[in-house]
């Protein structure tokens, strides 16, 4: 009981904090944005056009976030209703983690074999033997292409076209209908969650469901699919890799608000660069106290998981069925973000 009673006023100085914390920086949104977003193409026009279908590169940094760009210009009328200047569209989780992909060096090469994405050659160029790179062409095509689809971005389906890798062109898809063949329950999730967003009465809670559907569907065996891409990596980035996908899961369950400002502050606590072998949670000397307790907040959240076999996901799935604990839950990651940054 003493918890209980110690635990309100915690939550109630976390909301004012926030709400402070918000309103402090709404005026510096800019700030927030993922790298190099403002100069990224954020219309079709910028694209090159050939036959009038625009063709898109998204194995080029600036176009993949293009993409992101038109998306989450063109969606930005149905979160107006929430709040301003776009920060309440759940869509910036997107473009934010891509960013910190990129920033962190996890888009480039990491055989080394070639000079894409790294600083003394091609620093835009994004490498199909990146891991990272691979899951996320499925966490920013699919979205992309089924908005395309759903008709909110105003071209039609066969008006868009993605260029291919150099290599593993059999795994990934290029057009709406390739992408529909080859990943229908993907695209169904996608369309499911942009028909949603049209409709007028549509709430906050119902778009994160939705949105957290087509995530993890976007996920699933998606990790698996590249795990030939593990051994450029280190052990230790493997692990992260594998256990960050899964903690994804839990987040979905919490239905967590992936608005701008909210995403930007989480992800400071995440690791900084590629993990090596002698990295250590929480004794990693170049990262910031934030960072060492997430990676090991991490590592205990996938032991347990791993310990229960997976009934961990599934109590925490059953707890976070109420808005309630989902938001108790929120109001407790975003005070420990403020507490510790
Ligand atoms: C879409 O891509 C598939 C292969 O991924 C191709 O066979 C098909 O012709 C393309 N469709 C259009 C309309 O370009
Ligand atoms: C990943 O999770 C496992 C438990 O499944 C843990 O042993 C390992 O230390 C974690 N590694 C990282 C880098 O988070």
């Amino acid at each position: 009981i003493l918890a209980a009673m110690g635990f309100l006023p915690f939550c109630c100085c976390v909301l004012v904090f926030c709400f402070t914390a918000s309103l402090a920086e709404a005026s510096d949104l800019p700030d927030l944005y993922p790298p190099l977003w403002e100069t990224s193409p954020g219309q079709f026009s910028d694209f090159k056009v050939e036959n009038n279908v625009h063709i898109i590169n998204p194995w080029v940094y600036p176009e993949r976030m293009g993409m992101y760009k038109i998306l989450l210009k063109q969606t930005a009328r149905y979160f107006e209703k929430f709040g301003p200047e776009n920060e309440q569209n759940i869509l910036w989780g997107l473009p934010l983690q891509y960013g910190w992909q990129y920033s962190t060096g996890r888009l480039a090469d990491p055989s080394r074999q070639t000079l894409c994405g790294h600083e003394s050659g091609d620093p835009l160029c994004i490498s199909v033997d990146s891991w990272w790179a691979d899951v996320n062409y499925f966490l920013s095509a699919l979205p992309f292409l089924a908005a395309v689809d759903s008709g909110i971005l105003g071209v039609s389906s066969d008006q868009v076209k993605l260029l291919p890798p150099p290599k593993d062109q059999r795994k990934f898809c290029y057009n709406v209908s390739g992408c529909r063949l080859s990943y229908p329950e993907k695209m169904n999730a996608w369309n499911l969650f942009y028909q949603y967003l049209q409709s007028p009465s549509s709430s906050f809670d119902d778009l994160l469901k939705h949105l957290w559907a087509a995530h993890t569907s976007s996920l699933e065996n998606m990790g698996e699919y590249f795990e030939d891409r593990y051994t450029y990596y280190s052990k230790i980035e493997v692990e992260f890799d594998k256990n960050w996908t899964l903690t994804v899961e839990y987040l979905a369950a919490s239905h967590f608000p992936t608005t701008l400002i909210r995403v930007h502050k989480a992800q400071q606590g995440l690791p900084p660069r590629i993990l090596v072998d002698t990295d250590v949670a929480p004794f990693i000397s170049d990262f910031t106290p934030l960072q060492n307790i997430v990676l090991s907040a991490l590592k205990i959240l996938c032991s347990v998981d791993k310990l229960t076999g997976s009934l961990s996901l599934t109590v925490w799935k059953v707890l976070m069925n109420t808005q309630l604990a989902r938001r108790i839950f929120v109001e407790m990651v975003d005070g420990f973000i403020f507490i510790s940054n």
